[in-house]
């Protein structure tokens, strides 16, 4: 099967076979099944967060059971489930139609419900994480159903148990508890200033969310209109005094408090490395945003790989400072 259309980066990679699951209560039954259980398995939702760097000799699971509902609501909190194939925008937009808070800022993040707790989705100041109430999901090694409290799902920075244990959990819903009333956050990214180029004296959340999909337009390139899987490379996380070193050398080097370390800006040393628009044939960097790998046509999976790794050895020759891939290189 192909999977072409099934990754954002746009890579024609095959897999041996799709399974596509519309029921969670069909889920044991599909894995049990001999072949299946003993072949290697990819999950995929919508696959904006994976390179495909060959053809998969396996099966390839697409979970994709809909639907969202709310399940509970006390009046000033509520609990909102979603299944793991819904859309992940579709979810927020669903959210603040019903006066919920919270996912403002998370607006328009590419991907499925299902994919958002692997890698803890954030952006503009926010984390999925603080609003995870549980993540119901099958695991493969027992052959159980098992649900996860917030705390049992070990979040981190673009990190989650289920990320440390590929494809031993498929998330089946997304249960976020979510406030009807909160602080916004506008200190981030230019969002402040957004709103008031919009002319917004009063943001609420959903004027956040319009703010927010307007920067994201702007800086990012639509997966629609040239292939890429969002940020390509973490930000790297350095000590204190590698951070001061590098300051010293390097006038205007962006950095944030992280703990008790320095989140350096991994588009900042791709720019300053010169590799901002960058490319190879048909793999390179984004001149929109330097974070972002793209597929100009027809790079492969291992043409966009060996782009991506020339970017790292690139910044660590510069700056001394690895770069982590973002999304699942398979
Ligand atoms: N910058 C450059 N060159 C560029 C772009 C940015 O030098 O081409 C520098 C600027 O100095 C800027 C800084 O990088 O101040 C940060 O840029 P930006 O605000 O665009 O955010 P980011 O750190 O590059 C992160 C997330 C994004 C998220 C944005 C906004 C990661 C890996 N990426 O990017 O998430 O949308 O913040 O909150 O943490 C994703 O994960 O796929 C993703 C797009």
């Amino acid at each position: 099967a192909s999977l072409a259309g099934r990754n954002t980066l746009r890579v024609d990679a095959r897999a041996a076979l799709l399974v596509d699951v519309r029921d969670a209560a069909a889920l044991p039954e599909a894995l049990a099944f001999p072949w299946i259980r003993n072949a290697p398995l990819l999950v995929v939702g919508e696959g904006s967060n994976l390179l495909l760097t060959r053809d998969f000799p396996g099966v390839v699971l697409a979970p994709s059971m809909r639907g969202i509902a709310a399940i509970d609501d006390d009046g000033e909190h509520g609990i909102v489930r979603a299944q793991a194939g819904e859309s992940w925008n579709d979810l927020v937009l669903w959210t603040l139609g019903r006066g919920y808070a919270g996912l403002e800022n998370l607006v328009l993040i590419p991907g499925a419900v299902g994919a958002a707790p692997i890698q803890n989705i954030g952006a503009y100041g926010v984390e999925l994480a603080e609003f995870v109430h549980a993540v119901d999901a099958y695991d493969r090694m027992n052959g159980i159903p098992v649900r996860f409290a917030n705390a049992d799902c070990a979040f981190g920075y673009r990190d989650s148990r289920f990320k440390r244990e590929p494809d031993r959990y498929v998330v089946t819903a997304l249960e976020l508890r979510l406030p009807r009333r909160r602080a916004l956050r506008l200190d981030y990214a230019g969002v402040r200033e957004e709103l008031a180029s919009m002319g917004v004296a009063e943001p609420t959340p959903s004027l956040v969310a319009e703010a927010v999909s307007r920067l994201r337009r702007r800086k990012l390139p639509d997966p629609a209109a040239i292939g890429n899987a969002g940020s390509f490379f973490k930000n790297p996380i350095v000590s204190n005094a590698q951070a001061d070193a590098l300051a010293s050398e390097h006038a205007g080097l962006p950095r944030w408090p992280a703990g008790d370390a320095t989140k350096l800006s991994a588009a900042w040393l791709i720019e300053q490395s010169g590799l901002k628009g960058a490319r190879d044939g048909d793999a390179g960097i984004s001149e929109r945003h330097a974070l972002v790998l793209v597929n100009h046509g027809r790079a492969t999976g291992a043409d966009l790989w060996a782009f991506a790794q020339r970017v790292q050895l690139e910044v660590r020759e510069r700056f001394g400072v690895a770069l982590e891939a973002e999304p699942r290189v398979v």
